[in-house]
């Protein structure tokens, strides 16, 4: 492979969803925490907070809320949340609640939690990011004692591997990569994605599946709009105006 080993690494990112039963010593948990919050941060508001999950009975709550068992079965499982209570607690009249506020919430603490995801990749550890948490956004609030104008966005269960996945094959580069201007994709780029995707479907360990990539997208997008977010997140302060 070319590269360098951090780049080797990343290309090799396979999402873990079964762990050893062995706990993620305190050092590796702080060398993923410093790596996390070494990412950048808009204006350098760093509005996201981390909530490690270690009480198990917590942990099966949420795992049963958003349906995926590895909430529960993962040594580590914590919690990225968009957070500008704390900057606000600090100003005296902080005029928050506007769309840019959410989006930077939400850019900054993206941007983190795929730092943890590469920092623990790198020291052999495996994860998964949770973005089901939002299935049971009002139980997580509760259960985390979230206060407005935060949101939880993003679980990641991690620890040592019990399975690797094979490696998903991605969109093809032309697809994605445009030059100066929007350009859809050229015909027949998906058809022979979809070709790719089939037989890997078809041949990965789990989940087999019997389709490509592009078949199975407008269920997809269709089923995840969680209709009452809008509403869940106006009413904890964000996105007033
Ligand atoms: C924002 C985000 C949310 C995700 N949420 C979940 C989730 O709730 N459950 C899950 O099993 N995987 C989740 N994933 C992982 C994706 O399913 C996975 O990255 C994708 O299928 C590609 O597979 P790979 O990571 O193994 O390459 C999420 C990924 C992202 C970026």
């Amino acid at each position: 492979m070319t590269g360098n080993a951090t780049t080797q690494k990343m290309r090799s990112h396979t999402s873990c969803r079964a762990f050893l039963d062995k706990p993620v010593p305190a050092a590796l948990i702080d060398e993923i925490l410093d790596c996390a919050q070494m990412s950048s941060s808009s204006c350098f508001l760093q509005v996201t907070s981390i909530i490690r999950v270690t009480d198990q009975t917590k942990k099966e709550a949420i795992a049963q809320g958003c349906k995926q068992p590895w909430v529960a079965l993962a040594p580590e499982f914590w919690v990225f949340c968009a957070d500008f209570h704390r900057d606000g607690l600090l100003c005296e009249k902080p005029a928050l609640g506007w769309t840019d506020h959410f989006l930077v919430g939400c850019l900054d603490t993206g941007i983190m939690v795929q730092s943890a995801m590469t920092a623990l990749e790198s020291l052999g550890l495996g994860g998964c990011f949770v973005g089901g948490i939002r299935d049971c956004g009002e139980l997580v609030t509760e259960l985390l004692a979230l206060p407005d104008n935060t949101a939880a966005l993003l679980g990641l269960a991690f620890g040592y591997p019990k399975v690797i996945n094979e490696i998903k094959p991605r969109l093809p580069r032309e697809a994605v990569f445009m030059e100066n201007e929007y350009r859809d994709p050229a015909p027949g780029v998906i058809d022979r994605y979809d070709e790719t995707m089939r037989e890997y479907y078809s041949t990965r360990t789990h989940s087999k599946k019997a389709c490509g990539w592009s078949e199975q997208l407008e269920e997809i997008i269709n089923r995840e709009k969680r209709a009452y977010l809008l509403e869940h997140l106006k009413r904890r302060g964000w996105l007033e105006k």
